[in-house]
């Protein structure tokens, strides 16, 4: 087999988020955020983890990307601690140790010729902010407006990418619908509003960022998944069509100015999510706001979906639709492995989103595989995983898929949300009682890919 070669300027990342890996929670004059509290709350987080110390990046950032460095990667994505530059989120001046840290790490990087990725939001809301109702709040889209513009005044020059949010589904659904995350609430047309709001800081945020740094490449993240009917059921592909809009479409078409699914609309209303009549959330010229033209799409794949219609409940007139896993090997989480998914979704894209590339900001997987006693840490499934995953990323790019770049996640062992400190992503193996990082075999895997731009065989 000849081997899969990479365009010459494709990006091999690795990623992180802010809460996951950087401690410190009271350092630099960080405030809470709704994470702390969330991870404090009985029964919210697995074994009472939480974030205090994680990886204490805060403090071993130059060892983390001397470690970045000896893998070759050519990029970083990590995010920015909202309460690290405004505590609060309500203070009129930004906390300048805040900005001092990601100043450092910024430099830092660049200095070790590793570009930065800069994800603006991933979830570490200041408590303040929370207080005041959070992202159901149309006053957090100016708080998020205020931060964008404070940390892009002041990292403006040298970052040249910049991601507004991640995974805006996983906000509203997971933190206001179904509760798994921090705020921790259960209420649908909250969770729709929360929707409307983050896009919307997204959309006004892009403007305010690009004038900090003319010529900077400004994106979103959202997780996409792509799903698969069970059967060819005109029931079955109904559950398809739900599924779709209410993990992909109401992002995606809002996103590329389509407005949200008419579909969806009459769904939600029916189930009691949305009222009739307009949009309670949509003021006029909010749908033109969010549909501002980015540089990039940034997607994190995990999994698939099959979709089934089960019986129809009595009180309910329409379809109820199962999400559940297929039948190939799972990683440790319980997600599906389905490279194919990666590339049919990255396919659909080009064809009902086209217009701008694509960049995959997270893939990877979870096996807690620890180190043996010969030293090596020896994750061949991750390995695996990862290998099928790029080889589908190629297969994409060769059928034209203007894909730029991926990110594997995660650079090392973190704190994995509602799951603690249980699931490993890393291709970094984190020591968490000595803070020891140790390359995995798809560590030393991915550096060849990275150097060489190519995967064997
Ligand atoms: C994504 C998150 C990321 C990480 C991975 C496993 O949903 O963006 O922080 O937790 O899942």
């Amino acid at each position: 087999m000849s081997d899969h070669v990479f365009p010459k300027d494709f990006v091999f990342g690795v990623a992180t988020s802010s809460y996951q890996i950087e401690g410190a929670v009271h350092e630099g004059g960080r405030g809470p955020s709704i994470w702390d509290t969330f991870c404090r709350t009985p029964g919210k987080v697995k074994d009472g983890d939480h974030g205090d110390v994680a990886c204490d990046h805060y403090n071993r950032y130059p060892e983390d990307i001397a470690l970045m460095q000896s893998l070759g990667v050519s990029a970083y994505r990590f995010s920015i601690a909202w309460p690290r530059i405004f505590p609060t989120g309500l203070e009129t001046e930004p906390n300048a140790a805040g900005l001092d840290f990601y100043e450092r790490l910024v430099d830092a990087l660049i200095a070790a010729g590793i570009t930065p990725w800069v994800t603006l939001y991933h979830w570490d809301l200041p408590q303040g902010l929370q207080d005041l109702g959070g992202w159901a709040n149309r006053a957090t889209v100016d708080a998020f407006v205020r931060f964008a513009d404070a940390v892009s005044a002041r990292l403006g020059g040298r970052v040249k990418h910049y991601i507004t949010h991640n995974e805006p589904w996983c906000v509203a659904m997971l933190g206001h619908m179904n509760g798994e995350h921090a705020p921790g609430h259960k209420d649908w047309p909250e969770a729709l509003a929360v929707v409307h709001h983050v896009l919307l800081s997204h959309g006004l945020a892009v403007p305010v960022l690009r004038a900090a740094s003319p010529g900077c490449s400004v994106g979103i993240t959202l997780n996409l998944v792509p799903g698969y009917p069970a059967s060819p059921s005109d029931a079955d592909a109904d559950a398809m069509r739900h599924f779709d809009g209410f993990f992909n479409r109401w992002y995606l078409d809002p996103l590329y100015g389509r407005g949200y699914p008419e579909d969806m609309v009459t769904d939600y209303r029916a189930l009691g999510r949305l009222p009739e009549g307009p949009l309670p959330f949509v003021h006029p010229g909010d749908l033109d706001a969010m549909a501002v033209p980015t540089d990039f799409l940034g997607i994190n794949f995990y999994s698939r979906a099959i979709l089934r219609s089960t019986t129809v409940p009595e009180t309910e007139n329409l379809p109820r639709t199962i999400a559940e896993p297929g039948p190939e090997a799972r990683t440790d989480i319980g997600w599906e492995i389905y490279p194919d998914g990666l590339y049919d979704l990255l396919r659909r894209l080009t064809v009902d989103y086209p217009g701008v590339p694509l960049v995959i900001t997270e893939n990877g997987a979870s096996y807690a595989t620890t180190p043996s006693e010969d030293g090596g840490i020896h994750d061949a499934a991750r390995l695996s995983y990862l290998d099928s995953h790029l080889r589908a990323c190629h297969r994409a790019i060769t059928a034209g898929v203007p894909l730029i770049g991926y990110f594997a996640w995660s650079l090392m062992d973190n704190f994995e949300w509602a799951y603690g400190y249980s699931q490993r992503f890393g291709i970094v193996w984190v020591d968490y009682a000595t803070q020891e990082r140790k390359l995995k075999d798809s560590a030393l895997w991915y550096r060849d890919v990275a150097r060489s731009g190519r995967i064997a065989g």
